[in-house]
């Protein structure tokens, strides 16, 4: 696990980015795993500045809401044609969103996970992390051999993604299918970001807490290739920040991002 900590959450947004694209460019065809929420907005539209080849890549996105169409304004295929898909060269048909309205939720997940496996795996898949520690919608304790299936929302989910409804709870959907624990940590490389005050306390407990299922994060402490990108306040409540900041300065690894970072 590697921990990077940003002075901003605009440098965070822009390495995450970065980190994508850079991979894109010395894999084509790669196979991304994608997220949504309010964080992602930020890490597709400097993505989108890139101006990279999408031609022949692969998207797999971790969740969906069960009950919303496609075309919902708040479903996550519309969030991630709005967001990135429209302003890209990507073939639609490479893109997999779980289906929200599959009749047959289990046969669609299963479908799900043989997709991603005919695929060739998952080579990079971008987390964020919701304030009960969930990655995709993997509520706490789901298990960490969970595979893509649908989950019950908690009531704090609900409450945090209301602001996307026009802050009405009851029409955020109360439940979703989701790629699970297991599905996530077979991805070959996670590419995990969180900003702002409101994560730092979970995001904590997700990276120097013990390994559990009452915090689905913490599960990327077990994958072996695992960069965690952070704003100050995400990181503030990090014990070992100042490991982790002298670790950036120092590894060879971020010799290409190094300055950029640290002159934002
Ligand atoms: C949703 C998604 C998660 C995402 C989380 C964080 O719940 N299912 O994949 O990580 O939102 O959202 P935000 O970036 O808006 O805080």
């Amino acid at each position: 696990m590697e921990i990077v900590i940003c002075p901003k959450s605009e440098t965070a947004e822009w390495l995450t980015a970065k980190l994508i694209s850079d991979r894109m460019k010395s894999k084509p065809d790669i196979t991304l795993g994608l997220a949504t929420g309010r964080t992602m907005e930020h890490v597709y539209a400097k993505l989108i500045a890139e101006k990279d080849d999408f031609s022949r890549v692969k998207t797999f996105n971790l969740d969906e809401y069960i009950g919303l169409d496609r075309e919902h304004p708040q479903s996550y295929w519309r969030y991630m044609i709005e967001k990135l898909f429209a302003h890209v060269n990507i073939d639609l048909s490479n893109v997999h969103v779980p289906d929200g309205c599959a009749e047959d939720v289990k046969e669609a997940s299963k479908q799900y996970e043989l997709a991603i496996k005919n695929a060739g795996g998952i080579d990079v898949q971008l987390l964020g992390i919701g304030r009960t520690g969930h990655i995709g919608f993997n509520e706490p304790q789901s298990s960490f051999a969970s595979r893509t299936r649908d989950k019950v929302l908690t009531q704090t989910t609900r409450e945090q993604n209301k602001s996307m409804f026009e802050g009405d709870l009851d029409a955020v959907p109360e439940r979703a299918i989701t790629m699970g624990v297991g599905t996530i940590l077979e991805a070959r490389e996670l590419i995990l970001l969180a900003t702002g005050k409101e994560k730092a306390k979970i995001i904590a407990q997700a990276l120097e807490g013990p390994i559990s299922s009452m915090v689905s994060a913490s599960a990327v402490q077990i994958h072996p290739l695992c960069k965690i990108i952070l704003d100050e306040d995400a990181a503030s409540e990090l014990t070992q920040a100042d490991y982790h900041r002298r670790s950036f300065a120092i590894d060879p690894e971020w010799d290409a991002y190094r300055d950029l970072v640290m002159k934002s």
